[in-house]
């Protein structure tokens, strides 16, 4: 319905051109995103609050751009605030008014910058001369091919003469296969399209830059190289210029944004560009990767990558690439990064040329896989800026995805009619385990994982070979528990706290599911330090996720807030039976916690394809589960196992006391299970042996009890006062737990990643304070607000519930901070620092 047809008129004067949104000025105005619902015309709307409209917000529907002058506030919330208010009074009558068309906006705000992911180790000399028996096979190869590219000898990603340790690919240009109609898009700082060993394949169709506003992403900052070399990896021309990119017949189209301002809505535009032109996204950045941060995509970007995989590429889904990040040597775990740890990213990591972990590369339950990048002798060669210029210095995972996405690129050659997740599957399925040290463990699937290294390393040949045959899987199903309410303290130490759903053969037969591919957990965990936390995730077949893992650097005052973490590890399993969650408190220390709840959500192959429906866009539909929370319960144990994810490998040369941990025993010694409705708080006591004031000294129950056996009265008194305290104690974190969600700042990332990686930085920036609101994409993509969690004091959002996008806004006014985006989004002003 038409709220106001006589304003339809002006839509006549706004002339939207399929193409672009005229250019962003941020420093003469706001922009806005909103959502609205068809009751209004975006004219029409945009005449109700005096704003310019800017036209329609690319593939996303219903989204809409909007502007005004540069003000303080914000003209659109605080009219939607206004509105309320006035209802809640009964000032205004209950008809129809334009703003109820809004089903979700946001104030565009400038991010903090991307890193990029590449880090430029100090030089080495090469280990081991070619042998002379590869060195001509390549010959004869580049021979056959006509490969005269003068450093192509020098690729030994693609051929390794001394070796043969490389991505196993020049047997598929002998056939052919060598990324033809396939087209890669590189996010990044611009890619250099008059370069000779570009310019062939450049796809200036599937080319934005959204930093300039102009069409072509041409590199315009000094350090604007990282983009190009990426580029160059994937698809370099087989000329007389530098070397040859994996899929050296591809298309390649650079969309840029890490080289100036940008928000979250041109991230959302930039991530979905040209969707059916463009088949695969390359992304070699993501947030710090200090061991600090833990950042998520907003939810306009979560629903561009939502419309990308359900749309894009002729509906079977553009294939994301994300670098997991280079921060391993600041214990970052890449299960913090809400873009490597999305369903929708393939993550690729490092090794170096010997097959070994690179120091920097990160490690999690999330990562898929690793292809060659920098760290044991040399780096990758590629193409640079410049007519005809190449690198030998390009590193880090940066290097490793482009690889991974050439490679793609060649599968997509050959089956043009696989999904996104077919990409997946063929990844887990072809990915080749190798002998580095890592906690390679098999899977249900019968293939090996490691959270180092993923499935392994991606061979090209390999996958390319299996994909000529593989049937095409069955659509996207999921099954969602309700949330489990725990809420209680955690132990300190090398116990944990578990908590058990029980996922039963009916459940997911009624949700359509036959078999796992990703598992989200979304959790939140009250503690005063969040790098002391770790989480483990065991599953019906008793395989361990190390969801979450400690971090020595992250003192960060608020645990996890609706975090969600990722693993892939539990790929075809049946999901029926019991999955254990087990929070772990790893420091003994004057910083404690709470676990809250969580929720779990089985992603994967559907049974009856002709019944599923795809996925509804993240936040804008109604299926809450919050009352079925009241009826789960939540089996709470506490257990005694060791605390540390099996990290691995050897000590980078330069952390020469980094320990290797060790693995964990796998037997969990389950104490005195006990059965605690979830309702029941604060009924139910802690179930770990004594309630938290009591010190443990450390030793074993068995020695506890002993002790404060012999303590006789005294200890019933003092389980009084514990007791009283701790539920004081519990009351308070809850009634603070509406004023937790933002917090301390954030200094600009530690000098100390520099002489960790030896490599340059650039201009350093101080970060502002930042709204930490982590993986709220996630939750609102759930539908679930996390109303239920604090139901007592929810009723201010009571009066106005029509949609739920909109409620979750509407808290957020009430929490000052709590808006439908990321920290990330909410970050303000001032670049961080920009890596290379
Ligand atoms: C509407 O906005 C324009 C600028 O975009 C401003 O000049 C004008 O005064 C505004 N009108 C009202 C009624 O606020
Ligand atoms: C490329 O795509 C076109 C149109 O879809 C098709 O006709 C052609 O055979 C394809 N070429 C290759 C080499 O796959
Ligand atoms: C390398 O690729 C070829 C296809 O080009 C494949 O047949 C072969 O099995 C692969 N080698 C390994 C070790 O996987
Ligand atoms: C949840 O419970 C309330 C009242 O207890 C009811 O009105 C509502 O329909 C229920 N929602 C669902 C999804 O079952």
């Amino acid at each position: 319905m038409r709220v106001f047809p006589i304003c339809n008129l002006l839509s006549l004067a706004v002339t939207v051109t399929a193409g672009h949104l005229p250019p962003r000025n941020y420093a003469t105005h706001d922009y806005y995103a909103i959502h609205l619902s068809e009751s209004i015309s975006p004219a029409e709307f945009a005449a109700h609050l005096n704003l310019s409209y800017d036209g329609p917000l690319g593939a996303l529907d219903g989204h809409h751009v909007f502007k005004a002058p540069k003000h303080d506030n914000d003209i659109v919330e605080d009219a939607v605030q206004d509105l309320m208010r006035r209802r809640r009074k009964r000032d205004v009558g209950v008809g129809p008014h334009p703003l109820d068309s809004v089903k979700y906006t946001q104030k565009q705000k400038i991010k903090p910058r991307h890193w990029k992911r590449s880090v430029i180790p100090p030089p080495q000399p090469r280990t081991g001369p070619p042998v002379t028996e590869a060195l001509t096979q390549q010959r004869e190869i580049a021979k056959k091919l006509q490969i005269g590219d003068p450093i192509f000898e020098d690729q030994w990603h693609l051929f390794n003469t001394g070796t043969r340790k490389d991505l196993n690919v020049t047997g598929l240009w002998l056939q052919g296969i060598t990324g033809k109609n396939v087209t890669a898009c590189i996010v990044d700082d611009g890619l250099d399209m008059d370069s000779d060993d570009l310019k062939d394949n450049f796809f200036a169709k599937g080319s934005y830059d959204f930093n300039d506003h102009v069409d072509l992403p041409k590199p315009r900052l000094v350090d604007d190289r990282h983009g190009t070399r990426c580029a160059g990896e994937v698809s370099a021309v087989k000329n007389d210029a530098c070397g040859v990119g994996v899929a050296y017949d591809s298309k390649i189209s650079g969309v840029r944004i890490l080289s100036g301002d940008i928000t979250d809505m041109d991230e959302a535009l930039a991530i979905n560009y040209q969707l059916q032109d463009n088949d695969i996204y390359s992304c070699s950045w993501g947030p710090p990767d200090d061991g600090r941060t833990m950042q998520a995509p907003g939810i306009l970007i979560e629903k561009s990558m939502v419309k990308a995989v359900q749309e894009g590429r002729g509906g079977k889904g553009n294939i994301y690439v994300f670098a997991a990040g280079n921060g391993a040597a600041s214990d970052d775990n890449c299960n913090f990064d809400g873009y490597t740890n999305s369903i929708y990213s393939i993550t690729v990591g490092a090794i170096g040329m010997d097959d070994t972990h690179p120091y920097y590369s990160e490690a999690c339950s999330a990562q898929l896989v690793v292809t060659y990048s920098s760290g044991a002798g040399d780096s990758i060669h590629t193409t640079d800026i410049g007519v005809n210029k190449c690198t030998s210095q390009h590193g880090g995972t940066s290097a490793a995805g482009p690889l991974a996405v050439g490679t793609y690129a060649l599968v997509l050659q050959v089956r043009p009619d696989l999904s996104w997740r077919d990409i997946q599957w063929l990844t887990v399925m072809t990915a080749v385990p190798f002998g580095a040290p890592g906690d390679w463990e098999k899977t249900s699937l019968g293939r090996s994982f490691s959270h180092q290294f993923g499935y392994g390393k991606l061979n090209a040949g390999a996958i390319v070979e299996a994909a000529k045959t593989w049937k095409n899987v069955k659509p996207q199903a999921w099954f969602w528990s309700p949330w489990m309410h725990v809420r209680k303290e955690i132990p300190q130490g090398d116990q944990g706290l578990a908590s058990v759903f029980e996922v039963t053969e009916k459940m997911l037969q009624d949700a359509n599911f036959e078999r796992v591919e990703h598992i989200t957990l979304t959790m939140n965990v009250e503690h005063t330090r969040r790098g002391d936390l770790s989480v483990e995730l065991i599953s019906p077949d008793k395989y361990t996720s190390y969801l979450s893992t400690a971090r020595k650097d992250d003192d960060y005052a608020a645990g996890y807030v609706d975090w969600t973490f990722m693993s892939v590890a539990h790929w075809g399993e049946k999901g029926v039976g019991k999955w254990t969650v087990i929070v772990k408190d790893t420091k003994v220390n004057q910083h404690t916690g709470i676990f809250t709840d969580w929720k779990l959500r089985l992603w994967g192959e559907c049974i009856d394809a002709a019944v599923q429906k795809p996925l509804p866009m993240p936040g804008e539909h109604d299926d809450d589960d919050h009352n079925a929370t009241t009826t789960a319960t939540a089996h709470t144990t506490s257990v005694s196992i060791p605390t540390e994810m099996p990290t691995v490998t050897a000590n980078p040369s330069d952390h020469p006391n980094r320990p290797v941990n060790q693995k964990p025993t796998t037997t969990h010694s389950f104490n005195s299970p006990t059965t605690a409705a979830a309702s029941s708080f604060p009924s139910s006591i802690p179930e770990n042996f004594l309630p938290s004031p009591f010190p443990t000294f450390g030793v074993s129950k068995r020695t506890q009890v002993w002790i404060y056996g012999s303590l006789g009265l005294i200890l019933v008194f003092c389980a009084g006062l514990g007791t009283y305290l701790y539920l004081a104690r519990r009351k308070r974190l809850r009634n603070d737990s509406r004023n937790a969600y933002e917090f301390e700042v954030l200094d600009d990332a530690g000098d100390e990643y520099d002489a960790h990686a030896g490599m340059l930085s650039g201009a350093a920036g101080k970060r502002g304070k930042r709204a930490k609101r982590g993986g709220e994409l996630y939750d609102a993509f759930a539908g679930e607000s996390d109303q239920d969690l604090f139901s007592d004091d929810g009723d201010d959002v009571g009066a106005y519930r029509d949609d739920r996008d909109y409620d979750e806004k509407a808290e957020s006014t009430d929490e000052g901070h709590r808006s439908g985006e990321s920290e990330e989004g909410s970050g303000s002003g001032s670049s961080s620092r920009v890596r290379q």
